[in-house]
């Protein structure tokens, strides 16, 4: 195989996700980079988004590589059964990123994907990843009824081909499709397939190559894994940068509050000594004692 493997490591290098959102895409970001930096897609469309994180991996390489990629993020930014129903202000994050950065070449759909179909001609879309609602039947319907949008040579990625928890069953479907299509398949970070719709040459056709041997295949996921595991890393650790300022800021809310009870006491200490001290007190004393002899 002609890959040059060298270039590719030098390339990867300098690969990182500037975005910074929630995600368990993390370690496929430079991938991602690469992938539509090398394919130069048209159109890249995206069914599942959430907080955005392998659709501005994308964005940033269209922008950072100069490209004409038009690129669409469907998702009813509700939520699902997998990935949790979440709050409007998931969707207004993503919104202020798209609008303060990839405004120019990136259209955000809010709606269901049968409603995003209307959006599209057919064959019209040359990258596409599918990753909604992970169940057998909802991956499915995805791939069927997005499959005539795709142009020949088109790309179609798969995430959590190999998350076997609860119904989660992508990993199901991709062995199904992995008997009709070209694939290759990421093994790390829930598994990532990688789909060729049609025969058309692109220039990540290597992938897909028959003539590549077990120990070569292994190096290419490696080398992209550990790409991908820096910019996993750094944004883990600024997750725990996060973790660490929320919880000084909660201490700091603590401290403070219980300081407020220390002053209150203090405060609530000089108004009962007041009253002790003071001459009513004392003259009532004995009808106070008088009540307590009764008691
Ligand atoms: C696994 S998350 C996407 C993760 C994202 N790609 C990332 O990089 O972290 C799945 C998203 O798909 C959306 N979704 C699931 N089924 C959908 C449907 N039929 N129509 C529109 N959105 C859907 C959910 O709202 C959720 O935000």
């Amino acid at each position: 195989m002609a890959t040059n493997y060298d270039s590719l490591v030098r390339e990867l290098a300098h690969l990182k996700v500037e975005y910074q959102g929630e995600s368990s895409w993390y370690e496929h970001g430079s991938f991602m980079i690469w992938l539509v930096g090398t394919l130069k897609p048209d159109t890249f469309v995206e069914l599942g988004s959430h907080y955005g994180y392998s659709y501005f991996a994308a964005c940033q390489s269209i922008k950072s590589n100069g490209l004409q990629t038009k690129a669409f993020a469907i998702d009813t930014w509700q939520g699902d059964e997998h990935a949790g129903f979440y709050s409007n202000e998931v969707y207004e994050i993503v919104n202020q990123v798209n609008t303060e950065k990839y405004i120019s070449f990136s259209k955000l759909l809010r709606m269901t994907f049968d409603q995003g179909l209307a959006e599209f001609a057919d064959t019209s879309i040359d990258l596409l990843h599918i990753d909604g609602l992970h169940t057998y039947d909802a991956v499915v319907s995805d791939f069927n009824s997005w499959k005539r949008k795709l142009k020949d040579g088109a790309l179609v990625l798969f995430h959590d081909i190999h998350e076997h928890r609860d119904d989660f069953e992508v990993n199901r479907f991709w062995n199904e499709l992995k008997k009709e299509y070209k694939t290759f398949e990421f093994l790390h970070e829930h598994g990532l397939g990688v789909l060729k719709i049609g025969t058309k040459t692109t220039p990540v056709d290597f992938l897909f190559s028959s003539e590549m041997q077990q120990e070569e295949l292994n190096l290419l996921r490696y080398i992209f894994r550990s790409s991908g595991l820096m910019t996993s890393i750094e944004s883990q650790l600024r997750d725990k940068d996060k973790i660490i300022e929320t919880y000084y800021s909660n201490w700091h809310k603590e401290i403070e509050t219980s300081a407020r009870h220390e002053d209150a006491i203090k405060v609530l200490n000089t108004i009962i000594n007041n009253i002790k001290n003071s001459l009513s007190w004392k003259l009532t004393k004995p009808i106070r004692r008088m009540k307590s002899s009764k008691d």
